[in-house]
Formats: C-alpha cells, structure tokens, sequence
C-alpha cells in the first residue's frame, strides 16, 4: 500500500514527546511489512540537520501564500522511510521548539504554519505536487495536521484517511477570524465542521472529517467517550465509536532496550543485571546523590504538566525523602510553577533528589536504566511510552490505572504475584495517598530480593515490539482501500 504519514515530529528529527517516538517508529515498522509509506514533516532546522542529505523535488503553490514552497527529499535516519519536508522559511526556520517561543509562549502565527503545514499535505496527497506519486492513504496525527481531512473532504478523488488522537488535550483553538485568514471553506463554520464553542478547532479538522479514527491505547479510546476525559469532544466520539478504535502503541527496541542502548555507561539484560547496578551507581554519582547500592531509587521523566501528576509525585515523595527511605531521579520541564516546586523539594533534600529541569536525552535513559522504579501518577495517559520502556529497563513502573498504563501494567497483588504475571505497581486515585501507598507497596517488594527479582524478569521478558501495532494499523488500512 502507499501511506502518506503526516506528523509535526519525529523522532530522531524533531521530538517533544511520545508522538515523536510513534512518528519515527510506526512508518518503519510499516515500510517493514513492506509498504510504500513515506513521511512529511515542516521543515524545521533541526530536523533539516537530523535528516542530512536532502534534495529539493517540488515547489508548491498554496492558497493564501504568494512564496513557492519547496518539498524537500530525504530519508527518516537509519531506515528506508522515505521523507518530504515542508520548505517554508518564514513559516518553520525558527531556532528552538517547534510550538513556542524561548519565552514559553506559543508562536502567535501557529494557525498560519501548521494550516500551511495542511495545505502541503493536501497538495502530496492528491498528487498534484509533480511528484507522481499517489497514495491510497493518508495517516494524520494530532491537531497539527488536523486541518488536512477537512480540506481532503471537499475532492472525490481523494486518498482514504485516518486521524490518530495522541492526546486529546493539545486541539489547537484558535480565534475565529482564522478561518478567513486561512481561507477556509465558510461552510466548515458550523459545529458538525470546525467551530467549538465560538473558536476554530483544528483537531476537529481530524475528528469530523477522518474516514476512520484512531488512539493509542484501547483504554483510552473508552475514555474519551465520556465526559470525564473527553474535553468537550466526547459527544462527537460517541458518534463517531464505530469509527473509532484503540491501538496500542509499541515501543522501539532499536532505542530503548538496555541490551544495546548506547546511552546508559553499562549494557544489561534480564540474565545480567551487574550492569543495571553500574547504572544506578552512576546515576546517583552523575546527580548528586549519596552512593548507596540498596536504597530504592525512584525515577520520573516527563513533560511537566498537570496531566503527568508532577505534584502528586512531589507530595507523596517529601515523607519518603525526610525519612531517608528513597532516593529520586526527576526529568522534566514544562510548567514553571511544577519546575519551581520540584527546585524546592529538591534543594530540601540534596543528596537525595536529584533534579534536572530541561530536556536531555540521554539522561532519561539513564534514568529508566539506573532507577529500581518508574513513577507515572498520570491523570490521564493516552499511551504513555516510559512504563513501556521501563518495563524492559527492569525498572518496575508505578502507575496510575488510566489511558495506556492501565493497559501495560499488571498490578502485583496477591493474585498477580501468585500467577507469575505481575510487573508494576497500580492504583486508582488520582491522589499523592494512593500514590504513596502504591510507592509502600512497592517498597515492601523490593525489600524481599527474590520477589523483586521476578517482577524485573516478568516485566523485562514482556514485548511490545512496533510489529503487531503496525499490523493493527495495516489491517486498518487495507479494510479502508477495500471499500
Ligand atoms: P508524552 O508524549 O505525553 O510526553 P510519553 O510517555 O508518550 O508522554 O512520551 C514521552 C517521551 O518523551 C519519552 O520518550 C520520554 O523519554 C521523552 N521525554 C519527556 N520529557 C523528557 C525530557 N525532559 N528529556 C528527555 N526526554 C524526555
Ligand atoms: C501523547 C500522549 C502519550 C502518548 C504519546 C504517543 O503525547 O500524552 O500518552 O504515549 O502521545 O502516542
């Protein structure tokens, strides 16, 4: 089949979380079952760097723009994914994020670029950019090319789409006057279009105009149909359930897999931990932390905001920490109030918190390899990608029962433990108690080695390999071509 994936990241290109991580991996495992799929991207400097050689093969006119915009050729590093990037300098050739400014603020011309960002896909995918090359599908992921399978809709002619929901709380809404600004269709405003309560959605592009909708986890995909996780799009999910479906995301062992990951100072696998010990020691060296062998280290790495339970982790650990019962590693950056509490707890608590605020990919594998468990007290988790891959660090995760942890984590309770199936430790509320009693519970295991040594092994032996979620997504697929 020919598959035109579109996404605003990928990872080793352009990354801000997990959907870079997808975005790199699922086409991959798709070209791996032998598909045409090929990968467009804006143009960002650091994914121009990233991908190396590139050739200019297209240069597209859009409405609304008088500049030609090239399409530039590559390849997605170390695979055979073949790769367009969109030109558009004004538009992408900023330094830093791909959302914000340094000031933390979101670039105010967002609507402008990521519709632009839209327009060349459409462009790609009906074929009328001189590339010859004509796909039967096009996968769209999040807000950013939400606006895509809306202005498909209006061509007969056009390729099959699915819309994947990374995380239905990033829409990207913005004033009204932006659906002139961007030339839009004026029958899209209306609320079976794009309006949402007197702004233009753009995820709503995706969610109304998909042939078949897709997210990342099956649990998540129930969720979003209530009120309580739908963001106010739960109505329109529950209409649409029958096109809607969960696909677990996997995990990609080229990256995280502590038996050839070249980013941790020590390799292991489930039949040689010397090296996790190595890693702890040097974490603890690396962040400051009093070098003790047997003390449970606790690890998190995440984006700092609400939903990822940043100050259910600080409040539950301040006890554990005074008492000197654990040492924690923490990751993160996002939301300066969040980074200011964890600098409090940590300054309390130096030599036995490490902190680093920022994004730095190699410490947070070394955090998954050198941390005995993983903390997510997430307060919704579409997938969520560091249970997964802490499960084959023997990193034993401690999670909350929502999203994608309730799908990947078996709790160890007495049942669990007695059958052999248990890996990680889960709870229900969303609550620094609850957490802190999964975190006991926890404690209480790792203090018995045998037990302990279990969980690691069940957890390292689990697969969650990109294979049989690219299968899911070829099945998808071929059922949407067939019709
Ligand atoms: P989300 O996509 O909601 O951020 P996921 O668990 O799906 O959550 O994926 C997060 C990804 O981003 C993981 O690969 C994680 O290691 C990475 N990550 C998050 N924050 C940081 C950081 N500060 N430094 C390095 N990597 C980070
Ligand atoms: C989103 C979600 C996360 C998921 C990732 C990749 O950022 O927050 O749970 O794992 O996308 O699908």
């Amino acid at each position: 089949m020919r598959i035109l994936f579109a996404s605003s990241e990928a990872h080793p290109l352009i990354k801000t979380g997990g959907l870079a991580d997808v975005c790199g991996s699922l086409p991959p495992a798709l070209k791996r079952l032998r598909h045409d799929v090929r990968l467009i991207l804006p143009a960002y400097p650091a994914a121009r760097a990233a991908a190396g050689k590139t050739t200019p093969v297209a240069e597209i006119h859009l409405p609304g723009w008088d500049a030609p915009v090239r399409i530039l050729e590559g390849l997605l590093p170390k695979t055979r994914v073949t790769l367009y990037l969109v030109d558009s300098p004004l538009h992408f050739d900023r330094a830093g994020d791909p959302y914000k400014a340094s000031d933390g603020r979101d670039w105010q011309d967002n609507p402008l670029r990521f519709g632009l960002f839209a327009r060349a896909i459409v462009k790609l995918a009906l074929d009328q950019a001189g590339l010859d090359w004509k796909p039967q599908i096009l996968h769209c992921n999040d807000w950013q090319t939400g606006l895509a399978p809306a202005l498909l809709s209006q061509y007969p002619e056009r390729p099959a789409t699915v819309f994947t929901i990374h995380n239905l709380s990033y829409q990207g809404l913005f004033p009204a006057h932006v659906l002139e600004d961007l030339i839009l269709p004026p029958e899209f405003w209306n609320l079976h279009g794009l309006e949402f309560h007197g702004q233009l959605s753009f995820i709503k592009g995706g969610l109304v105009f998909a042939d078949r909708l897709t997210t990342v986890s099956p649990t998540y995909a129930r969720e979003i149909q209530t009120a309580q996780f739908g963001q106010g799009l739960d109505g329109l999910l529950n209409a649409r359930a029958r096109d809607l479906q969960g696909i677990l995301n996997g995990a990609d062992y080229r990256h995280w897999d502590p038996a050839r990951d070249k980013l941790i100072p020590a390799r292991y696998d489930a039949d040689h931990l010397e090296g996790k010990a190595a890693c702890k020691q040097a974490l603890q060296e690396a962040l400051g932390l009093e070098p003790d062998p047997a003390i449970p280290l606790l690890g998190h790495v995440g984006r700092m905001v609400p939903q990822k339970g940043m100050d259910l982790i600080l409040e539950a650990c301040e006890p554990l920490l005074t008492s000197g019962q654990v040492q924690l590693a923490i990751l993160g950056s996002g939301d300066r109030g969040l980074e200011a509490r964890a600098q409090g707890l940590a300054a309390r608590h130096a030599g036995r918190m490490g902190l680093r605020i920022g994004y730095d990919e190699a410490l947070a594998h070394r955090i998954e390899a050198g941390a005995d468990l993983f903390l997510m007290p997430s307060r919704f988790e579409p997938c969520g990608l560091n249970q997964i891959y802490s499960l084959r660090y023997g990193t034993i995760p401690v999670v909350r029962r929502t999203g994608g942890l309730a799908d990947t984590v078996v709790d160890a309770d007495a049942l669990h433990l007695a059958e052999g199936t248990a890996t990680g430790l889960v709870f229900d509320a969303p609550t620094a108690e609850a957490l802190g009693e999964a975190i006991a519970r926890g404690l209480a295991l790792h203090a018995e080695p045998e037990t302990w040594r279990g969980l690691m092994r069940r957890g390292m032996a689990m697969d969650f390999s990109w294979e049989r979620s690219a299968r899911a997504y070829q099945d998808l697929y071929r059922e949407l071509i067939s019709r």
